[in-house]
This record gives structure tokens, sequence and C-alpha cells, in this order.
């Protein structure tokens, strides 16, 4: 339940985030009839009429969501929540201008801060000087907070001289995706998966997200960020906290974290010769990406020609506890790759001895694939007799699809007044946006996790500071350095798109 009515403060208000996600989930909220009386509050540096903010806004609402929820009914009542407020977030005294626009008491006032997060000491203190935060106002933190792990402390500090840690909400979208949840539910609401999660039956997992974007309009923060803060420190290590965790005892916030804060400090340290042996990164060249030439990293709008900075990230990574010993965990992001996927593939050891004829026990042996994107769902790869004399096997697979789940829930609502509504898989910003105003952090990052996670990746990244060597370059619309497939062909492994 939102408590209302609220306030939802949206500094980086018309940045990529906000026109491309966040303002895009809302409007879903509204549409599913979810938020309650309350308003949105963008705040832009730009001095711009409400009028064009607005138009702004449902060009880019309009272009992300599907035609079927395009509508003017529902885009007015959201329309009608919408105010924008321009000010320079580094001075004090252009606060107060967001102070008019705010009610003097708001029961859920919640600070979105999707800026850099080098802003955001200077967004709270300007916020507490200016007496707009409440004892019940909740901050949202976007990510990357902090560059490394002294930065991301400074930022830590900062943010809780004005709020508590039970009102800070530091996001990983990551962790909103649908199969991610269900992944939790897989393993933790049936008994089958859990006595094989483990380094007895398990081979190694691997967990990949590739995009076919390149580096689009945001070379300014990308060329300071990177592959490895971008994806890699957050949404990827998040992915493996959420695979690898125990059982929390409850589905409550601290339950959760602590068991994902535990993995983290379970990781094998990456020190020394190991970031040459475990670490790769690359940068894209020019090549053909979903069947159009596109140009090199080096060359897109806004990126120095002799830019370091990596795009790509593949890297091997061992958990030190019981259940993970020597299972590898290999990971895997970049930019410009053959086509978008997120899968988390948890392959299975081969068989002992095989009383079949099997061509290649190790390419049949099980396999599950958790896709994140762009087909959700999960399939499990099992063996069965091929139809007819002899005894043939082969692979097969079962499938689970949460559009099969909605097109069940569609036929159940034919009939009732709900005929026309149709269900579908809510986007990842939605549910943690609904999450942060009904003040639910389970899905949230708590300070001890991000420190952690900053405190393993530091090593690598000062280690790639002080290094001469480049990134290694790949062509556009392939799947990144030759360096990645040799990552696991030295283990006798392949990555899942070659199998
Ligand atoms: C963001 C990164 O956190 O995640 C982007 O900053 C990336 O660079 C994006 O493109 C990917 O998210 P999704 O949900 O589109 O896979």
């Amino acid at each position: 339940q939102i408590e209302q009515p609220y306030e939802l403060v949206l500094f980086g208000g018309l940045g990529d985030l906000a026109l491309r996600k966040l303002f895009p989930a809302l409007y879903l909220l509204e549409l599913d009839k979810r938020l309650p009386e309350g308003r949105i509050i963008a705040i832009g540096r730009k001095a711009l009429k409400l009028e064009a903010v607005i138009a702004t806004v449902k060009k880019a609402v309009f272009s992300h969501v599907q035609s079927t929820y395009q509508e003017d009914d529902c885009w007015q009542r959201f329309a009608d929540r919408l105010s924008y407020v321009c000010l320079d977030a580094q001075q004090p005294k252009a606060y107060q201008a967001l102070a008019k626009n705010l009610e003097e008491s708001c029961p859920n006032r919640l600070f979105y801060l999707a800026t850099a997060s080098s802003l955001y000491a200077d967004i709270v203190s300007n916020l507490h000087i200016n007496q707009l935060i409440q004892a019940s106002s909740k901050v949202i933190l976007e990510k990357p907070i902090g560059h490394d792990l002294a930065s991301a402390k400074d930022i830590n500090k900062s943010v809780a001289e004005y709020f508590d840690e039970t009102q800070i909400y530091r996001i990983d979208h990551y962790l909103g995706k649908e199969t991610v949840q269900n992944l939790m539910v897989l393993r933790f609401a049936n008994f089958i998966f859990e006595s094989q999660w483990n380094q007895k039956y398990i081979d190694h997992i691997q967990i990949s997200i590739s995009e076919s974007l390149g580096v689009e309009k945001r070379a300014g923060f990308y060329e300071q960020v990177g592959a490895f803060r971008d994806m890699m420190q957050n949404h990827l290590l998040q992915l493996l906290c959420i695979v690898a965790m125990e059982p929390p005892a409850k589905m409550e916030p601290d339950a959760v974290r602590d068991e994902k804060v535990k993995v983290i400090k379970a990781l094998r340290p990456i020190v020394g010769q190991d970031i040459l042996d475990k670490v790769i990164r690359g940068q894209y060249n020019k090549g053909v990406s979903e069947g159009k030439p596109v140009p090199k990293y080096r060359d897109e709008d806004g990126v120095d020609e002799h830019s370091q900075t990596e795009t790509f990230v593949a890297m091997k990574v061992e958990i030190e506890n019981w259940r993970w010993a020597g299972v590898p965990f290999y990971l895997r992001t970049g930019k410009r790759l053959a086509e978008r996927a997120c899968e988390i593939v948890v392959q299975f050891k081969e068989i002992p001895h095989s009383i079949f004829s099997m061509q290649d026990k190790k390419t049949m042996a099980n396999k599950l694939i958790f896709r994140l994107q762009p087909d959700e769902g999960i399939r499990l790869q099992l063996c069965e007799k091929k139809v007819g004399s002899g005894m043939k096997i082969r692979p097969m697979t079962l499938s689970l699809n949460p559009d099969d789940q909605s097109s069940d829930i569609m036929k159940s609502q034919v009939g009732s007044e709900s005929k026309n509504k149709t269900v579908r898989v809510p986007e990842a910003y939605e549910r943690l946006l609904f999450d942060a105003l009904a003040s639910n952090p389970t899905l949230f990052l708590r300070d001890d996790e991000l420190m952690e996670a900053w405190d393993w990746v530091d090593p690598i990244l000062a280690a790639w500071q002080e290094s001469e060597s480049a990134p290694e370059s790949y062509t556009a619309g392939t799947w990144g350095p030759a360096a990645a497939t040799l990552l696991l062909a030295k283990d006798g492994r392949l990555w899942n798109e070659n199998n």
C-alpha cells in the first residue's frame, strides 16, 4: 500500500533515465490504477513551461510503452499529477522554488536522485538547508553510487547525515525484473531445486547481459564510468547474489539483504596476476549491428579518440564457501554485442555414467536457463528418448513462460467484468518505484552490500587505472573480444550462445 498523498520529487527529471524508464514506469502504474492521490515533481536545469515538459514526457512515454497501453484518459490523469521546477541542484537558494511547490508537510515524500552521483551530497544538503526533508521522507539513489570505494563511502556519509538507513533506497533495477523474482520463487518455493543447488551437481554458472545498443547519447556519462562500473559492479553482482545466496529465513528486507551480503563477502578477491587472467575488458570497433553499419566507440559523439573506456567486461568469479567451492561463475556484459539478451545459465554436471548411447554427455547435461530479456522465461534442458525403436536419446526443453501465465489469467477473466483487461509483465522500474513509494526496501541495496561490492571491485579498477594496456578491441555486432571466449575455453567450456 502506498501512503497518500505522496510527493515524488525527481532530480534528473528530464534526463535519459527519467524519459526512457521512470516516466513510462509511472505511467504504467497509473494505467493499472496503482497510484493513489499524489504528485510527481520533475526537477531540471532548463527553464521550461510546464506544457513543454508535459509534451516531452508524453512523447517519451508513448514511444516506450506499447500502443495497446497508450490511453488518452490515462495520460490525462497522469499529466495532471506532473509539475516541473527548474533549479540548479548545487545552489541552495534555488531550492526555494521547489519548497513553494511542495506541501508544508507530506506523509510520503520521496526524492529520486537520478543525476550523476557526484551531485548527491549537494542535493541532500540543500534539501536539508531548505527544510524539505521530513521524518517520513525517503530517498532513492540511482546507481552507480560513487566511482570507487572511497567516493561511495563519502556519498554514503553525506546522505546518512540527513536520512536514516531505513529511509535510503539504493536502486538496482535488475532486482525488479520479473524473472529475477521468479528465480527466487523457483529456488525457495520448490523442493526439487534446492537439493541440487550446489557444487555437487552444478558444473558452473554463466550470467550474461549483452546489449546491441552502443553508447547512444550518453557518452559524457559512459566515458567516466565504463562497462565495469555501469553494469558489472551492480547489475551482474546483484544477479550473482540472488543465484548464489542461502535461503533467507523470511522474505523480509534484512533477511534477504543479510544473505546477499554474505555472498559478496565470500567472493574470492581478484588481485595481482588474477586481474590479467580472470578479467577481460574490451572496446567495440566499427561493425554491423542489427543490420546497420555502426562506428567504433572512439568515433561516437562525445568520446575521446584515445579513450581507454571499456565497453565490454567478462570475468571468472569464485565464491569461497561450502555450497560453491570449485564452481566458477562466468560473468559477461557489453555494448554493441551480437544481440540484446540477459541470461543466467545454471549448467549441471554431466552424468557420471551413461547406460544409453549418447553422442556427447557434456552437451546433453542438464541446464537451467533464466532468460530475463528480451523474451522472459525459464527453460530446463533435459534428456528424453527419441520416439521409435531403439534407445536413442535427445535433448528436450521444458519452458515456463510468463506470457503463458498472463494468457491463463486472461482466459479465466473472459466472461467477467475485466474482459478487455490485458495482463502484462510489469517493468522493473514499475515494481521498484511502487515498492519505494510503499516503503518496502527488500529489493533495494543496504549500505553494507554496496560497500562490500565496491571493496571487491576496487583492486581491479585501480589496476586498470595504472595499467598502460588498452581494452582489447572487438567488432561491433559480435560476442566480444577473443579473450572472452578463451576465458572459458581454458576451462574446457563455452559461452551459452555457442552451445
Ligand atoms: C543501466 C545502464 O543501468 O542498464 C545502461 O546504465 C544499460 O547502460 C541499462 O543500457 C540496461 O538495462 P535494461 O533493463 O535495458 O537491460
